[in-house]
């Protein structure tokens, strides 16, 4: 048994996800989660919101609400929907929390205690009426270039030349219209990157068995240009962790906030502090998840994010950490995913393009998103989804393969032998083949789980699912019971067993069914099947059982064509 810290990358707080967020990192890490667990591993599984920095503040302003009222609202209604998808996280933190106040101030202490941080100088546009600095995006006028008047100090969308704040005609706060701008000098920390870069080579070069795509992304950053950047870590904001050294104040940084992507980081281990603080349990309980000084030397700890996130993961935050001198947990594997797309372009939080979580649940079960999402999950590619695609999935993985399969099955033998597991002959040739062909497959499954390979996994799931389909074709206890009911017999308990081994195996994928097969086969025995012919024994003659509702309903034409439709436009 090891002991696996897994994290995926935490939502931005502003608004409701979409499915390719979620297909992005914390759909395939639960899935990885639930099968550590199912193979009897201990896992710590964290999640949490990244609450702050310009867009939450701005999305607070619009929905009319101060910011930390509005934080707090839509943290539940994440992990309402978080939960309605059955994602599994032992705890879904705040990127708010005390724990990570404490933790981001002393990390930036540490930071300066190995005079890893500097102070720069900057002149910045500051709106009077806004009482506020405005980052370049938040500011618009007149592009000096081709006269489109709604340019954004970093750039004109129009004519695409970058732009600077102060080359802009008429200048004016994007957030208020306020003219009444002026360039004022404000200082900021940079955290010393480029003074880590040796020590970031070396820890990258180590990682041997990372693919290609991350260490190249990373070696990039290190090495393109003038290498690696020193990095703003502090902003003028008034949502957010206040500067501080450890517990100290830090003279001239009074009234400043660290910068969202300095804080989001840490709170994946200030989330183990709340995840333990919930459960009763005391500093040591987290810090020997984190801390490789107090137990965390044996932990394998794995992250799931979009390849957007990765720079920050191998670079940004491992220079926290390092820059620290303590000996904090770094990650050992870094698993990262390219983009799905919605019917032929992106899916869009902020024109609403797409599905987004809530939609989902509202019109299908979680099953049916899990299963599809990951089955096409983007991995070597960005992969598309379409109504076509899902439906075509949906109704033949789920319901025909799957779904049938326990249907034919629990019904013949309730017509022919009643609700029990039938007494009558041994597994025959038959049978002993198929329990080799699982048994191989089943080791398949296992090595791409273990692998992360999302795809693969579900292609092999898949493939066990439909050889008991050709069993039961096959066998046809329909026909062989006339003849010959014991053969009948022993056909049906091996199909009924089938169903409590295809319940285990499938439960990281879509929980909640296999939770139902299970229960229909009356049984709580979810273990995994290291022995397959014992697996399959499981369920003996005279074991009861119930003929399950209808595990997969398919999807008509007229429900997806409706779908396409409602989904057609920007959300509402
Ligand atoms: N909120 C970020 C995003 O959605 C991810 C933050 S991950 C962390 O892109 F490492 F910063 F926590
Ligand atoms: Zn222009």
């Amino acid at each position: 048994m090891a002991r696996i810290l897994i994290t995926s990358a935490i939502p931005y707080i502003n608004g409701i996800k979409h499915l390719g967020n979620l297909v992005g990192s914390q759909l395939p890490a639960d899935l990885f989660a639930r099968y550590c667990r199912a193979r009897g591993h201990e896992v710590l599984f964290l999640c949490a919101t990244d609450e702050h920095g310009t867009p939450a503040e701005l999305a607070a302003a619009k929905a009319g609400k101060p910011v930390a009222e509005y934080c707090a609202e839509m943290h539940q209604v994440q992990a309402g929907i978080a939960r309605g998808f059955g994602l599994s996280f032992d705890h879904f933190g705040r990127s708010s929390s005390p724990q990570n106040h404490r933790l981001t101030q002393h990390f930036a202490g540490k930071l300066a205690e190995n005079g890893l941080i500097r102070e720069v100088s900057e002149r910045q546009v500051y709106s009077v009426a806004d009482g506020r600095f405005l980052p370049d995006r938040y500011i618009e006028g007149t592009c000096p270039n081709c006269g489109y008047d709604k340019a954004r100090g970093d750039q004109c969308e129009n004519c695409t030349k970058q732009l600077d704040p102060t080359d802009l005609i008429d200048p004016r706060s994007a957030i208020s219209g306020s003219t009444d701008l002026e360039v004022r000098e404000t200082k900021h920390l940079y955290l010393r990157q480029s003074a880590l870069k040796d020590d970031l080579d070396r820890w990258i070069d180590s990682k041997t068995d990372w693919p290609i795509l991350t260490t190249s992304i990373a070696k990039k950053w290190l090495h393109d240009g003038d290498g690696l950047q020193d990095r703003g870590i502090t902003r003028d904001l008034d949502w957010g962790i206040p500067v501080k050294k450890g517990t100290e104040d830090w003279p001239g940084m009074e009234g400043k906030v660290f910068y969202v992507w300095f804080d989001a980081p840490i709170e994946y281990i200030a989330c183990a502090a709340e995840w333990a603080e919930a459960q009763g349990l005391d500093e040591a309980a987290w810090q020997r998840w984190w801390r490789t000084d107090k137990g965390a030397g044996d932990v394998r700890y794995v992250q799931f994010m979009g390849k957007d996130n990765v720079p920050f993961h191998t670079l940004s935050f491992p220079a926290t950490i390092l820059g620290s001198g303590e000996p904090w947990k770094l990650v050992d594997h870094l698993k990262s995913f390219n983009y799905l797309n919605y019917d032929g372009g992106q899916f869009s939080t902020s024109q609403g393009r797409g599905v987004f979580m809530d939609q989902a649940l509202a019109i299908l079960p979680a099953d049916y998103w899990r299963w599809w999402l990951l089955s096409h999950a983007p991995e070597s590619s960005d992969s598309e989804f379409t109504w076509e695609n899902f439906q075509a999935a949906v109704n033949k993985d789920l319901a025909d393969v799957l779904g049938n399969f326990v249907s034919r099955i629990t019904k013949f033998c309730r017509s022919k032998f009643g609700e029990t597991v039938p007494e009558g002959g041994e597994y025959g040739p038959e049978e002993v083949a198929l329990i080799a062909d699982l048994a191989d497959r089943i080791r398949a499954y296992e090595g791409f789980m273990e692998g992360m390979e999302v795809r693969k996994s579900a292609q092999e799931l898949r493939a066990i699912w439909a050889l008991g389909n050709e069993y039961l074709q096959a066998a046809a206890p329909w026909v062989t019971v006339k003849t010959d009911p014991d053969r009948a017999a022993a056909q049906v308990r091996f199909g009924l067993n089938l169903i409590r081994l295809y319940a285990v195996l499938s439960s990281p994928f879509i929980p909640a069914t296999s939770a139902a097969m299970l229960e229909a086969m009356r049984t709580d025995n979810a273990s995994w099947p290291g022995d397959v012919a014992a697996a399959l024994s499981a369920l003996p003659p005279g074991h009861g059982f119930t003929v399950p509702e209808v595990l997969f309903a398919k999807i008509t034409d007229e429900q997806r064509e409706e779908w396409q439709a409602r989904f057609a436009g920007p959300r509402g």
